[in-house]
């Protein structure tokens, strides 16, 4: 195994969007996404935007007059995946040659122009900041010429477009609350492909969710790079925030007020959030987490290392003590809590003692869930400017392999905790192994599968657990919970 990618991510890579079709378009557009969710999302806002040009969604790669494909440059892989599908439209494009295709997302900001040069079948290369521009520039291409839009914005959040849900489940949906990157860790590619970070506007944010909440939906996982870094002032960049009036800077609203504002509004929705970033991430939002009922129980809080020198090397903003600290303080303020980590196996320079310390630090926390990945050198970067990849490939798998395993380990052994136990669960779909059953999410974000019973797709029922494995719970519901 090269990697765990994250499980909800994986299942959609590379579906083609599909919306609900207006009858007075005409035009077919199919659009597939890799990566992270803030690229799922990006596409809904696309598929929104296209979708008042005259373009409805297909699934057939066929029958399409424009393809886009939302990309990924996080890790080589993700890359080679994205030309890997470049060689199958261009394939098509032989059976229909006025196919137009785009290229969307971070490997469009990555690679710019040089994309045409490079695939000589792309029309259309969009940044992530530039999708509005969207329709000049499928103007551009349908008068015969290249159209590239990388312009990474200051106060772009999207806030506006109401992205149309894509191959939705109906009861959970992802709304973004920032965009952009400032943390320049010395590995990752985001601050570049995605631009300095910006806040987006709390009424913008509550109007979506109602709008969610009026389509039934049940839950809402607000989503960033960082979303703890949340600042809103009355927009414009996060770096900038020291520059605005005072009466800007007082009335700013940070992640835990947002999130006090999300639950307080709407006490039937359930809350969750991803990604945090350990330096970011104040106790208040624990204490906010806390306060509130529907507010998941969960925190996806990547460390990365739990080496002091690779931290140092990575440009991350704490220490392996002060990591600890803040999980510990986590735990005494919430003990119900489940956290989940990213970890990078491989790092330049990373010893072996480095890797122990990472096995130790995980053998502290223990948590729920883990993303392990071994490291890959990434263009621009300044790891990839000023140190040495310098980790053999068969050491960083197979240290990879051991964080994997432990993290099976800690997974078995938290999933145990749950048994005899009755958990509110949100139900979200049927069971992939066995149609009689529903799969849901506990507040720890543990999918539990129980029988189908009398209970529907979107109902909030107590389930008792009474077995696991390492990835999921096993139980019987007793009753609906008090939340429907
Ligand atoms: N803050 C972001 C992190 C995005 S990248 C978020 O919203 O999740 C997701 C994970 O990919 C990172 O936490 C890191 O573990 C991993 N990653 C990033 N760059 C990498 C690289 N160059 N090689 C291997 N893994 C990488
Ligand atoms: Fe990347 Fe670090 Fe930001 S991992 S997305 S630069 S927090």
């Amino acid at each position: 195994m090269e990697q765990i990618e994250k499980i909800i991510d994986e299942k959609i890579q590379g579906q083609a969007l599909v919306t609900d079709n207006k009858k007075e378009n005409t035009k077919k557009l199919f659009i597939e996404s890799y990566g992270c969710q803030m690229n799922m999302n990006d596409s809904e806002i696309v598929a929104s935007i296209l979708a008042k040009e005259g373009f409805n969604t297909t699934q057939n790669l066929e029958d399409a007059d424009l393809v886009l494909v939302n990309t990924c440059s996080i890790r080589e892989k993700a890359e080679t995946t994205v030309r890997n599908r470049l060689r199958k439209y261009n394939a098509v494009k032989k059976i229909n040659p006025t196919m137009k295709v785009g290229v969307l997302g971070c490997m469009a900001e990555r690679l710019k122009e040089k994309f045409l040069e490079e695939e000589k079948i792309v029309d259309l290369v969009v940044g992530p900041d530039a999708y509005r521009d969207l329709p000049n520039l499928i103007e551009e291409v349908d008068a015969g010429r290249d159209a590239v839009n990388v312009i990474l914005s200051k106060d772009e959040t999207y806030g506006d477009v109401s992205p149309v849900r894509l191959n939705n489940n109906g009861v959970s949906a992802f709304v973004s609350i920032t965009r952009g990157c400032d943390n320049m860790c010395t590995f990752c590619v985001v601050p570049f492909t995605r631009g300095r970070e910006r806040s987006r506007d709390p009424k913008s944010i509550i109007e979506e969710v109602r709008e969610m909440q009026e389509k039934n939906f049940k839950e809402i996982t607000l989503l960033g790079q960082n979303v703890d870094s949340y600042l809103w002032y009355g927009g414009g960049l996060k770096k900038d925030f020291k520059k605005a009036s005072e009466m800007a800077q007082a009335t700013a609203v940070d992640f835990a007020q947002l999130l006090d504002l999300c639950a307080i509004e709407f006490p039937k929705m359930r809350f969750r959030f991803s990604t945090s970033n350990p330096q970011d991430m104040s106790l208040d939002v624990i204490h906010t987490m806390a306060k509130h009922k529907n507010i998941c129980k969960y925190i996806h809080l990547p460390v990365q290392s739990g080496s002091n020198t690779m931290l140092k090397a990575m440009n991350r903003q704490h220490t392996r003590e002060e990591y600890m600290e803040l999980v510990d303080n986590i735990f005494r303020i919430i003990p119900e809590m489940a956290l989940s980590q990213d970890m990078i196996a491989g790092f330049c320079g990373e010893t072996e003692e480095d890797h122990q310390d990472t096995l130790a630090l995980m053998e502290h926390v223990k948590y729920d869930f883990g993303f392990m990945f071994a490291y890959s050198e990434r263009p621009g970067t300044l790891a990839a400017k000023k140190m040495e990849d310098n980790v053999p490939h068969a050491t960083k798998k197979r240290r990879l392999q051991e964080l994997i395993d432990l993290q099976l380990k800690h997974s078995l052994y938290r999933t145990q905790q749950h048994l005899g136990k009755t958990e509110e669960v949100l139900i979200e779909g049927t069971s992939k192994k066995d149609p009689n059953k529903w799969k849901g999410r506990n507040t720890q974000n543990t999918v539990i599968v129980f029988p189908k019973e009398h209970y529907k797709l979107g109902d909030f029922v107590n389930v008792k657990v009474e077995d696991c494995t390492s990835a999921t719970l096993i139980g019987t519901a007793v009753d609906y919970s008090d939340n429907n």
